[in-house]
């Protein structure tokens, strides 16, 4: 597969998009030199956003982007929705709330706890938009490089 260019954009309709998205947030982490953990938290993050995207709003998209501060590599995952909006966004963010009879409510707030910055914004009848940072905390969480 070609390397992930530094940002890039996956519509989100059905769930094989959102299959995409995970295998593209992996491997564009690996590339940055984040290790497997962090991987595959980031990708985790994607995932849940990604599946509200699909449920909640029926369609939206997720923009992935390499970032960099002073300290190192990071990666800022952006979805966006036009869909009903969540009515209280303090309590969809509440562990457990879901208005799906059987849904562990669990994705947002677990997306805000893995993240390093996390930004939520939606409007009633306009959609969602969250933002989450991950920045590369240990430099003994960088893959080892590929032997040769
Ligand atoms: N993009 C969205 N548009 C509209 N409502 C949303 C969106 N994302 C989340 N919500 C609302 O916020 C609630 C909480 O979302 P969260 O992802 O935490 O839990 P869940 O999707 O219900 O369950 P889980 O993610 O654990 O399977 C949802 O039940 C839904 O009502
Ligand atoms: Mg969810």
């Amino acid at each position: 597969m070609l390397p992930e260019p530094a940002e890039f954009l996956v519509e989100m309709t059905e769930a094989s998009d959102n299959e995409i998205l995970v295998m593209k947030v992996r491997n564009l982490a690996e590339r940055l030199g984040f290790g497997r953990t962090d991987q595959f938290l980031m990708a985790t993050a994607a995932s849940e956003l990604g599946t509200n995207i699909i449920r909640y709003a029926g369609s939206g998209a997720v923009v992935v982007r390499a970032v960099e501060n002073a300290s190192g590599p990071g990666i800022e995952i952006t979805a966006s929705d036009r869909g009903a909006g969540i009515p209280d966004v303090q309590r969809a963010m509440a562990e457990g709330f879901s208005t799906i009879p059987g849904s562990l409510g669990m994705g947002l707030p677990t997306v805000r706890r893995l993240a390093d910055e996390f930004h939520i914004e939606s409007e009633t009848g306009k959609g969602v938009r969250i933002r989450a940072l991950f920045w590369m905390k240990h430099a003994a969480d960088r893959n080892t490089p590929d032997p040769a």
